[in-house]
């Protein structure tokens, strides 16, 4: 009887799943946390795994300025105090996901529609540490489609103004109706549109008459993006 040889098969490392890839970044965003401090903290799924973990270290925190009403009910819920942004002047560092990100830590953010609350966390803040996994590193902004808070009575007017730009834009719904935000507007999402320069970009849209906030994150750009790779998590300093 003969034996063949066969050479030895070692099976790969399962990928990791994207979920697993946002508790990653999630986790890895504890080490900006300052002790003693106020932290910022974004929306979305990504943040909700830094939501998670933070109520790890919360006694060590003195609590959370929150971007959002999903994101306040989360942290009061794990016991994590939650502050007005009207009551600090300035805090350490804001922990957010981005709908994408470029190489510069330009971002387009909003597709949890919490963008208005998001940027004003975002400028009280010396540092914004992003969260993602690997999908959302991107050359250049506008594939994914961008996120414009507005007035409701501006919509039309806005999504015409898009549209002369090259683009299309339509107004996000719920339930067959428009979805209603934190702060009582409308969102418009704009596809179609290559943003090749995010500052110039956001400056311009934020004039439009009825613009609440677009969804470009230039001027609040990340500093850190925590990327969640198949490899770890690695960090990108802009
Ligand atoms: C919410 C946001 C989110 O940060 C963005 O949509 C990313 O969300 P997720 O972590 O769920 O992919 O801007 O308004």
């Amino acid at each position: 009887m003969t034996h063949s040889t066969s050479p030895a098969v070692t099976n790969p490392a399962p990928a990791l799943s994207q979920d697993a890839l946002k508790t990653l970044v999630g986790q890895a965003a504890l080490k900006y946390v300052v002790p003693g401090e106020l932290v910022g903290v974004g929306t979305g799924s990504t943040v909700n795994k830094f939501i998670d973990a933070l109520a790890t270290i919360k006694d060590q925190i003195k609590g959370a300025v929150s971007s959002s009403v999903a994101s306040t009910e989360r942290l009061k819920a794990l016991g994590i105090a939650v502050f007005d942004a009207n009551e600090v002047s300035s805090l350490s560092v804001y922990i957010d996901g981005a709908d994408e990100i470029d190489g510069n830590g330009y971002m387009v953010k909003g597709g949890g529609a919490a963008l208005t609350r998001e940027k004003i966390v975002a400028a009280l803040s010396k540092q914004f540490v992003c969260i993602a996994d690997e999908s959302k590193l991107v050359p250049h902004l506008g594939t994914f489609p961008l996120p414009v808070e507005v007035i409701p009575m501006a919509a039309k007017r806005v999504i015409a103004q898009f549209v002369a730009m090259g683009g299309t834009g339509t107004v996000r719904l719920k339930d067959g109706q428009p979805l209603v935000t934190d702060n009582g507007q409308w969102i418009v999402d704009v596809s179609g549109l290559t943003i090749s320069e995010p500052l110039a970009f956001e400056a311009e849209v934020s004039q439009w008459p009825g613009v609440v906030t677009v969804g470009v994150f230039a001027y609040q750009r990340a500093q850190v993006c925590l990327l969640g790779t198949a490899t770890g998590v690695k960090t990108l300093t802009f």
